[in-house]
């Protein structure tokens, strides 16, 4: 196990104080949320998780973990998700698993956000990883024409086959080559502004707790 996964481990450890028998759990994506699970499996926490994509939904039922779909259930307790890149204002980029557009409404309906991520995605200013905008396909030419002349640097997301990513609601991925988001709020109003973008991986004033792991685990609560 590199470095890396040892730290998203650790943090993925210590979000298991946030999760008491009982509670309704919205579940993120990706590999730190994964050993998240493989936590929940093995303490047999009684959960019921609402889940960010199929990929976790398919965890979760390898591992036993009660999955609802979220139109079910009227609150989510807390949300635990990994992020891509935070940054000191705990805002943050999602998306690099394509699961922003879930991930963001389920955040959206949670009583409490937390996220869990190694050390190596925290930066004081967000950018550095590219910046994924769910979009639909019709007209995806014209929005990456689009973004080009803002000076972009879109990449519309493709497969290992070469085919545009379709994400699990059905749309595409352009990723935004920005290494520096000066004013994240603006940005996302623009983005928000462009007709055919579904949504965007820029969280701002979602997480309430992120918890970063290291050699120490080092939590930030926003006040
Ligand atoms: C999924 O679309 C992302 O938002 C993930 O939360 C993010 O990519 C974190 O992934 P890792 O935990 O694998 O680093």
């Amino acid at each position: 196990m590199t470095k890396q996964d040892l730290f998203k481990q650790k943090a993925a450890r210590a979000a298991l104080d946030y999760i008491k028998d009982g509670m309704i759990v919205g579940l993120g994506t990706g590999s730190t949320v994964s050993f998240l699970l493989d936590y929940i499996s093995e303490k047999e926490l009684d959960i019921t998780g609402v889940t960010t994509s199929k990929d976790t939904s398919r965890k979760c039922r390898a591992l036993g973990i009660r999955v609802v779909d979220i139109d079910m259930v009227d609150h989510i307790d807390v949300t635990i998700d990994g992020a891509d890149e935070v940054d000191a204002y705990m805002n943050g980029i999602k998306g690099g698993g394509a699961a922003l557009l879930m991930e963001k409404i389920v955040a959206n309906n949670s009583k409490t956000n937390i996220w869990i991520v190694d050390e190596t995605k925290v930066h004081s200013v967000l950018g550095s990883f590219p910046l994924p905008i769910e979009i639909i396909s019709y007209g995806s030419g014209k929005l990456i024409q689009n973004f080009e002349e803002k000076g972009y640097h879109p990449v519309l997301r493709l497969d290992n086959a070469g085919n545009p990513v379709v994400t699990d609601t059905g749309h595409n991925i352009i990723d935004l080559n920005l290494h520096y988001i000066d004013n994240p709020q603006e940005l996302a109003e623009y983005l928000e502004s462009q007709v055919g973008v579904v949504e965007h991986g820029l969280f701002i004033n979602i997480a309430d707790v992120v918890i970063i792991g290291g050699e120490q685990i080092v939590t930030h609560n926003r006040k």
